[in-house]
């Protein structure tokens, strides 16, 4: 069987890395450095061992491309493409379409098309069947199913195997071929009813997870204007052992999946004349994170930072991965900028970024840590800077938190 995963990036590479052992699979990517490096046996992805896509290589059960004619005989296509916001934070379906154009173009015979790209309910039965309709040739009737990814990158106690995957096709063929591809490598599948109730399980998720950090944050405003930890009074809330989950404050949320996908609920509800109000007011206590930091900092030195060194450090949107999307140090080096201090940053997870490059950790006046990698030292972090203020609650000792 011949599998197609179209995107090498997170998701689809990691698919592409444990469907191998067991499909030929070739991974299309429109991005021809991604693609060469690939071809070279070069994971660019956490959790995916350059060792093991050069295996994989040799023993010709993957290969990375550009091209689209390379899929045309596939028996499964994975989707695996971004589906990010647009500027007006609008859901942006813009890459989906442009696997489909390819998926489209290219298939030959009938094909199971899953799509594991996160969208909102309805997104493979009114766009990504008609889309692939729309550019194909041939009047060939293909399968299409969903199957929403659930991978946390640089996780290690959960993977492909060993998390649940819920799955559901627009045909009864289709849910089977699904159950049937992924039951390989995976362990427990678990079929809903419906593409949408996959879809919005998905949203659902990361929408649950979107809105308990936007409290807990609220709540790091709240034990702050009345004197008391806000680490010790949620560990307190912690010991009950059923009916609370801990979620921890931050500078905001970041990456791919959670300051995004619930917005795509957002639309669909709203669409559809429901409300969304949490999710939009969590979206925006989320975002207002970095500025309440920055102001908590200024008052912290008399009401004026303007002039002073202030070292970001940790810019990745998250603990030892490389991923700078969405990261909540972006608003807050804006905001700090906003005040006249002088702003550089530290992270040799992720090196360099917009442009600029990693700054040495030490000698700043002031320092902000807004993700703490395992492999940085919490004394070096205290050392670099007279006052620290820390966002992670990881750094004890600092003067801020
Ligand atoms: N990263 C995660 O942790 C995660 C977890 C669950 C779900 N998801 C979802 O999975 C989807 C993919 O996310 P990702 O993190 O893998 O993105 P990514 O940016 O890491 O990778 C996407 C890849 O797709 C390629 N691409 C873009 N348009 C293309 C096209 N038309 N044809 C072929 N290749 C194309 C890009 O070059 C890139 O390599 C998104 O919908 C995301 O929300 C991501």
């Amino acid at each position: 069987m011949k599998v197609s995963i179209i995107g090498q990036g997170y998701v689809g590479l990691t698919i592409a890395s444990f469907a191998a052992e067991f499909y030929s699979v070739i991974g299309f990517d429109s991005n021809e450095d991604i693609v060469s490096q690939l071809n070279r046996g070069i994971s660019h992805i956490e959790g995916v061992k350059s060792s093991q896509i050069k295996r994989l290589i040799d023993q010709n059960r993957y290969r990375a491309t550009s091209k689209g004619s390379d899929i045309a005989d596939s028996d499964i296509l994975v989707i695996a493409v971004p589906t990010p916001l647009t500027e007006n934070r609008e859901p942006d379906l813009r890459f989906i379409e442009a696997a489909c154009k390819t998926v489209g173009e290219n298939i030959k015979n009938k094909v199971l098309v899953i799509n594991e790209s996160t969208s909102f309910p309805g997104t493979v039965r009114n766009f990504i069947k008609p889309t692939i309709e729309k550019f194909s040739a041939s009047v060939i009737k293909h399968e299409y199913a969903i199957s929403p990814e659930r991978v946390d990158p640089g996780r290690t106690d959960f993977n492909q195997k060993n998390t649940p995957r819920l799955y559901a096709g627009l045909t009864k063929e289709a849910s089977e071929l699904t159950r049937d591809f992924y039951s390989k490598f995976c362990d427990n599948l678990v079929e809903v009813s419906s593409p949408e109730v996959a879809e919005a399980a998905k949203l659902f998720e990361n929408t649950f997870r979107q809105v308990n950090i936007a409290l807990v944050n609220e709540f790091a405003q709240i034990a702050h204007a009345l004197g008391i930890s806000v680490y010790e009074t949620l560990d307190a809330a912690n010991t009950k052992p059923y009916g609370f989950m801990k979620f921890t404050p931050s500078a905001g949320v970041g990456g791919h999946c959670i300051p995004v996908d619930p917005t795509y609920l957002a639309a669909i509800a709203e669409e559809h004349g429901a409300p969304a109000t949490f999710i939009r007011i969590a979206n925006e206590v989320n975002l207002e994170m970095s500025r309440y930091i920055v102001k908590r900092v200024v008052a912290d030195h008399g009401g004026s930072i303007k002039g002073k060194s202030v070292l970001v450090v940790g810019v990745a949107y998250k603990p030892d991965v490389a991923d700078v999307r969405e990261t909540a140090a972006e608003l807050v080096i804006k905001h700090l900028r906003d005040t006249g201090a002088v702003v550089s940053w530290h992270d040799d997870v992720v090196q360099e970024w917009g442009g600029e490059k990693s700054s040495p950790l030490q000698g700043a006046d002031i320092a902000v840590v807004v993700t703490k990698h395992s492999n940085v030292d919490s004394k070096k972090m205290l050392a670099c800077a007279p006052y620290v203020f820390d966002t992670t609650g990881k750094v004890p000792g600092a003067k801020g938190l």
